[in-house]
C-alpha cells in the first residue's frame, strides 16, 4: 500500500462516501474527487490528473445512475458510463496503473432462474444497463489491469436510495404498494466499500469480473416490508405486480449473483442483507 496513490472518482455518491469511511483509519494515499474536481467526461483532465498526481489505482464510483431518466438521456448516460470509463482505463494503461470499476446487475436481462455467474451471457434491457455494459467492455478492451465489480440494489446512509424513500413515504402515507415480482439482493454500500478495501489492501490482485451483493434474495416488496418493520414505522405495505406499476425503464425480474469468486479469491465474508439493513436503519434513526 505504501507506494500506491489511489484516486476515487464520483466520491460524493453512495459508494464513494462509504469508501471515505472505510478507508478513514487506513494508511493510504488517497484522493477523493467528484464532478466539481474531476469531470470524468473530460478526457484531457482525466489523463492529466492521473499523471500529475502519480495515480496508480483508480476506484471509479462515478456513474450516471438514474435508470429511468437514462431512457430519455441515452447520450449523457453513454458518455458517463461508457466513454468516460474508457478515458480512465486508457489513461491508466499509459502509466501501468490499475482500475477497480463498478458495474451492475442490469447488464443481465433477468430471465435466469439461478444466480448469475461472472461469465454468463450479458443482455441488458435498458439504456442504463447497455451503457454500463459498454463501459465494462471498454475497460476490458483498453488492456488496463482491471477489476470490475458488479453490484446490485445499492443503498447507504448516504445519498438518495430505496431505503430512505420507503422510510419517507411510509411515514407520510401510512400505506404503500411495492412490486413483488422482481427479486434481487439488496446491498449496503458500506459492505461493498469494505470489500473494496480488502481487495486494495490484499497482496492478491486477480484481474477480471466479480459479483458482489449482500447475501440472500428478496423482492422489492420484501425489502420495503423489512425497512418499515425494522424502522418501526406504522405503515401497511401491499404487494403489487410490475404490470401494475410501470416505469420508464424495464427492469430485470431476477437479479441474483453467484458470489463464490470474490469470496474465495479475496476471502471476503458477505453479510446477509437483512442484517446490513438493520445497521443502516440504526444509523438513519439516530
Ligand atoms: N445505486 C444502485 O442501486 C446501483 C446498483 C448497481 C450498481 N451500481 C453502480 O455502483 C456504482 C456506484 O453507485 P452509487 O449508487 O454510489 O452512485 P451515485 O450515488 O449516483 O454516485 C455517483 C457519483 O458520480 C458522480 N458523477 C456523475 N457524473 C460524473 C462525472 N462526469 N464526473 C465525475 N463524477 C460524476 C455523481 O454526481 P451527481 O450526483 O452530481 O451526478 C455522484 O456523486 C455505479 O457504478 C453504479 O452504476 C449502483
Amino acid at each position: 500500500m505504501a507506494n500506491k496513490t489511489i484516486l476515487v472518482t464520483g466520491s460524493n455518491g453512495q459508494l464513494g462516501s462509504e469508501l471515505k469511511d472505510a478507508f478513514a483509519n487506513k494508511s493510504v494515499n488517497i484522493i477523493y474527487t467528484d464532478v466539481q474536481e474531476l469531470d470524468i467526461t473530460n478526457k484531457e483532465a482525466v489523463r492529466n490528473f492521473i499523471r500529475v498526481n502519480s495515480i496508480n489505482l483508480v476506484i471509479n464510483c462515478a456513474a450516471y445512475t438514474a435508470v429511468d431518466r437514462a431512457e430519455d438521456e441515452p447520450q449523457i448516460s453513454d458518455l458517463i458510463n461508457h466513454i468516460a470509463v474508457d478515458y480512465i482505463a486508457s489513461a491508466l494503461k499509459e502509466v501501468n496503473g490499475k482500475l477497480i470499476h463498478i458495474s451492475t446487475d442490469y447488464v443481465f436481462n433477468g430471465k435466469a432462474s439461478s444466480p448469475y455467474h461472472e461469465g454468463d451471457l450479458t443482455s441488458p434491457i435498458g439504456v442504463y444497463g447497455k451503457t454500463k455494459l459498454a463501459g465494462e467492455q471498454a475497460v476490458l478492451a483498453s488492456g488496463c489491469d482491471c477489476i470490475i465489480i458488479r453490484t446490485s440494489w445499492l443503498y447507504s446512509v448516504y445519498g438518495a436510495n430505496f431505503v430512505k424513500t420507503i422510510m419517507r413515504f411510509a411515514r407520510e402515507r401510512g400505506e404503500l404498494k411495492v412490486i413483488a415480482d422482481q427479486v434481487g439482493s439488496p446491498t449496503n454500500a458500506r459492505d461493498l466499500a469494505r470489500a473494496i478495501v480488502t481487495i486494495v489492501q490484499s497482496q492478491k490482485w486477480e484481474s477480471g469480473i466479480y459479483h458482489y451483493s449482500n447475501e440472500g434474495v428478496c423482492s422489492w416488496y420484501d425489502f420495503a416490508k423489512a425497512i418499515v418493520d425494522i424502522a418501526n414505522i406504522k405503515c401497511k405495505v401491499n404487494a403489487c405486480t410490475t404490470a401494475e406499476y410501470p416505469t420508464k425503464a424495464v427492469r430485470p425480474p431476477y437479479s441474483v449473483f453467484e458470489k463464490t469468486k470474490i469470496k474465495s479469491i479475496h476471502g471476503i465474508e458477505v453479510p446477509y442483507w437483512r442484517d446490513s439493513l438493520i445497521d443502516c436503519i440504526a444509523v438513519l434513526n439516530k
